[in-house]
């Protein structure tokens, strides 16, 4: 058996493009830290591109050249259309995406082993590859059809509540040892020649049937941690593809890309209170109904405030904790927001803004908002760092959150986000509560008992006009 000769300089080209992918990772643990990082990212790609496009095999320059303009002009396209709220089931096309390369790498390399240097003498794939390939399709083909799930769910096409299967742990499980058992037979059968035994199409066939079960029993507000999942089993299937093309730099980069995944994930999980084994089995918190379906809501009495109410009482407190959501971004307020921090600090109130690691729509939402608006970084908090603070603050000022500050997450456990850490706003003084109607619910779709608290007043309004109208009465 013949081993795939690498040349050293490409080696070493590879090795400083990984190196500078690490550093890149590093970079983007901190808001200080991150442009440095963008920029070792950057560095590290152009390394790799441009190495691959002078040791190039496989497919010519003018192939590469026009798979380039088409792929990055229809990127470029949908880059510039896409609303900064439609990230997240954007992210999940665009991992369904990796998938699918994964699954046509290995079928390519299936169906003409030659090209790739992987025929052994024998006329059989050589058996190394033959794991590779059916691992590489099967982890790409999991991602694809798990992925396009979640994009349908995300984008509306598909409803978000959990569609639960009778003994779906064990179909799931069952689907699971089945595909290693094909895929162990295929690396050890006598007959393996180009696009020979049909064990590989089984793989191909069952893993997109799992990707598919395993994020159907998934419903609304633990989407945030299939996403990161998603992204994670991306990088193992762009790994796989770098095992097939004997590409040492995409070995690395989806190594890193899968494992900083499961990283964040796991982070996620802690956030939202869920266990991470589940979410890989799939179907976690399933079992608490209602995720999305809203459901008769009674009338209770709630109170108005209005901008000039906010205004006044803010500028005569001592503490105010914001509390940014998922409308912020809507709204694009963040810019509006800043600038009632600097009028309120110039009134002498100590601001603070209070994050949750899933508001929004993807992680690091809100911090990717208010950096853009030029929030100081030591004025933003992360949910532990800052919940003990509400009993102190004269104001909560939420804008745009819901689900994050629902307290049925710790009383009701019927609710689809119970379990979910969320902040104490009821122990504020005051709440300013920023939404535009009283029947908009969160992501969840539940009713929020924030909205009939003596101490809460809500401001019904486009997020950026209300802040604007706020920052004119704290001008006047
Ligand atoms: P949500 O619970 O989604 O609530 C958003 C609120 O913003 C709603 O009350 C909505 O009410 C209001 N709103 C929408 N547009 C607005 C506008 N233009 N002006 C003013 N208000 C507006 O937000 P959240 O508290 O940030 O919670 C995040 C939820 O999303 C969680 O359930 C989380 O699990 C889920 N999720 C998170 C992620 C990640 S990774 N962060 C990914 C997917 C899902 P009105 O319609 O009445 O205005």
């Amino acid at each position: 058996m013949e081993a795939h000769a690498v040349n050293p300089w490409v080696a070493v080209a590879y090795l400083v493009a990984g190196v500078c992918f690490i550093l890149a990772l590093r970079g983007l643990s901190s808001p200080a830290t991150s442009r440095a990082g963008n920029r070792y990212g950057m560095f590290g790609m152009a390394i790799a591109v441009a190495t691959t496009l002078v040791t190039h095999e496989i497919a010519s320059l003018p192939e590469i050249g026009a798979a380039i303009v088409l792929g990055g002009g229809i990127g470029f396209v949908i880059a510039r259309r896409i609303q900064m709220t439609a990230m997240p089931q954007l992210v999940a096309a665009f991992h369904s995406l990796v998938g699918l390369a994964a699954v046509l790498v290995a079928v390519a390399a299936f169906l003409n082993p030659d090209a790739f240097g992987i025929l052994g003498d024998d006329g059989n794939i050589l058996t190394v590859s033959r794991v590779e390939m059916a691992l590489g399709a099967a982890i790409g083909a999991i991602t694809f059809s798990g992925s396009v799930i979640a994009f349908a769910k995300l984008n509306g096409n598909m409803s978000g509540a959990p569609i639960l299967l009778p003994a779906r742990h064990l179909i799931n499980l069952g689907t699971l040892v089945v595909i290693l058992a094909l895929t162990a037979m295929f690396t050890v059968a006598a007959s393996a020649g180009p696009g020979e035994n049909p064990l590989f199409w089984a793989v191909v066939a069952l893993s997109f049937a799992i990707g598919f079960l395993l994020i159907i029993p998934i419903g609304g507000a633990d989407m945030p941690v299939v996403v990161s999942m998603l992204n994670s089993y991306s990088g193992w299937a762009a790994a796989a593809m770098g095992f097939t093309l004997h590409n040492t730099a995409m070995i690395i980069t989806g190594a890193l890309v899968g494992s900083s995944g499961a990283i964040l994930s796991y982070i996620m999980c802690k956030a939202m209170n869920r266990s991470f084994i589940s979410v890989i089995a799939g179907g976690f918190g399933a079992d608490a109904g209602g995720a999305g379906e809203g459901g008769a809501k009674e009338q209770r009495p709630w109170k108005r405030g209005s901008a000039e109410d906010a205004a006044f009482l803010m500028k005569e407190a001592e503490n105010v904790i914001i509390i940014p959501g998922y409308g912020m971004a809507v709204a694009q307020a963040q810019h509006a927001l800043r600038e009632m921090t600097d009028l309120l600090k110039e009134h002498g109130v100590n601001v603070k803004f209070a994050i949750h690691p899933v508001a929004g729509r993807m992680p690091g939402h809100m911090n990717v908002l208010l950096a853009e608006a030029s929030v100081p970084y030591d004025e933003v908090f992360e949910l532990e760092d800052i919940n003990s603070e509400f009993a102190q603050a004269d104001v909560a000022f939420i804008i745009g959150a819901n689900d994050v500050v629902n307290p049925a997450a710790k009383t009701d456990k019927s609710s689809p986000i119970y379990g979910m850490p969320v902040f104490d706003v009821d122990k504020a003084k005051t709440i300013f509560f920023i939404k535009r109607s009283m029947g908009g619910q969160g992501y969840a779709g539940v009713d929020n008992d924030v909205f009939y608290m003596d101490q809460t007043m809500m401001l019904l309004a486009d997020a950026k006009k209300m802040v604007e109208e706020i920052n004119k009465s704290l001008t006047d």
